[in-house]
């Protein structure tokens, strides 16, 4: 009933509104209700009937961090972490802020937001962030919380490719402290030059270099590689040779397409428009749930994937958990679902597990990884 007043009445008007001005104000709006006393149990009854989804079976251990459900906000929903503590309440069991820069950066000229489709968004945002210091200071006053948060880290549009690692390792020795784990996004369309970080050679360097941070503080915490849907299954090899050289936790896999193809299935318009494509698509998606078997098949749970892309509900849930993830992360559809979108995910997957008589969602992870590689 709630979900189908906000699709059919409120989702059209926001629809007209600049996508990034509804996104500010929601996180902003988030942010204040959970300062206020009882603003967190609020927004539980907002999200279901005034309880997050908690059950046993839905656990999962992402690299040793325990997480109570497997989805996850993924990067650019929360970059300068002000919300985390609301869509906890809301039912995700972590929330990965950034990408985070060293210092702060504008991102590129508005409008770089826009709704192609209910659903479907291409943004050219281009890490807008408050930069490092600011993040931490934000992320200072989560710490009681003990609340699974992951960083994920970049680098500046000014700084050069030879700088990359320098730059990567600043935000990884500010944030240390606050990150249950930490993701390198070499993979954002937006930084010009960013993705060629994705050759080996380049990736090598910059995860020594946060390893090394990690060191000085005395332990490491689990590190991730983020990449591109575009990349080959022979590019994405040459990633997992850097993650299985250097022992990373994983990788997440993806982030938006960038492809003029995948655009244009929306008009011939928006096929030039520059910027990545996210969201409810269901080329996109394939794509991402494809590298996901992928990495699976040539890895077999001897690392961690976040499988991200698409995901909507517990049937997008499921499809990158078969095909291999360990969690999932939501970002477009947090919009075109609206707030309560963990919630009935959670629920709708310990609905699959009944049926199926399945006794815990980690038994799934990769039990059908086959059916999901693209064989083309
Ligand atoms: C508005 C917006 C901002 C994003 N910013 C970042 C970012 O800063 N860092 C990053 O790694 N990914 C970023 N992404 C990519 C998402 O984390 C995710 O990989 C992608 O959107 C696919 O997931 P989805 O279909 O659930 O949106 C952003 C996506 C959107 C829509």
């Amino acid at each position: 009933m709630a979900t189908g007043i906000y699709k059919h009445l409120v989702l059209p008007l926001l629809d007209r509104l600049d996508s990034e001005t509804w996104h500010e104000r929601v996180r902003h709006g988030l942010h204040t209700v959970e300062q206020v006393p009882l603003g967190p149990e609020f927004l539980e009854i907002l999200a279901w009937k005034g309880r997050r989804v908690v059950d046993p079976r839905l656990k999962v251990s992402l690299a040793g961090v325990q997480l109570e459900n497997p989805l996850i906000v993924g990067a650019g929903w929360d970059k300068s972490g002000i919300s985390i503590r609301a869509l906890y309440a809301l039912g995700f069991a972590s929330v990965e802020v950034g990408t985070v820069t060293p210092r702060p950066q504008p991102g590129n000229p508005r409008p770089r937001q826009f709704v192609l489709s209910s659903g479907v968004v291409i943004n050219r945002l281009g890490f807008n962030n408050p930069g490092a210091d600011a993040v931490a200071a934000n992320l200072e006053s989560y710490k009681s919380d003990n609340i699974p948060v992951g960083i994920s880290i970049g680098k500046n549009k000014d700084d050069p490719e030879d700088r990359a690692p320098l730059a990567y390792a600043e935000v990884a020795r500010k944030l240390y402290p606050y990150g249950s784990y930490f993701v390198i996004n070499v993979s954002s369309p937006n930084t010009p030059g960013l993705r060629s970080l994705q050759r080996k050679e380049a990736l090598l360097s910059i995860a020594q270099s946060v390893l090394d941070v990690m060191d000085s503080y005395g332990a490491r915490k689990p590190l991730f590689i983020k990449i591109a849907p575009e990349l080959s299954y022979q590019e994405v090899d040459e990633i997992l040779d850097v993650v299985l050289q250097l022992g990373l936790a994983g990788v997440v896999a993806t982030n938006t397409v960038a492809l003029g193809d995948v655009k244009a299935r929306y008009g011939e318009g928006w096929r030039l428009q520059p910027g990545g494509l996210s969201g409810d698509d269901e080329v996109f998606r394939h794509m991402s749930t494809s590298k996901v078997a992928y990495i699976y098949s040539q890895t077999k749970g001897s690392i961690d994937i976040i499988g991200v892309g698409g995901v909507k509900d517990a049937h997008t849930a499921l499809e990158k958990i078969l095909a291999g993830a360990t969690a999932v992360q939501v970002v477009t559809a947090i919009r075109s679902e609206g707030l309560a979108v963990a919630a009935r995910t959670n629920l709708g997957l310990l609905e699959w597990l009944d049926k199926n008589g399945v006794k815990s969602i980690s038994n799934v992870v990769g039990a059908r990884y086959e059916d999901f590689l693209d064989t083309k």
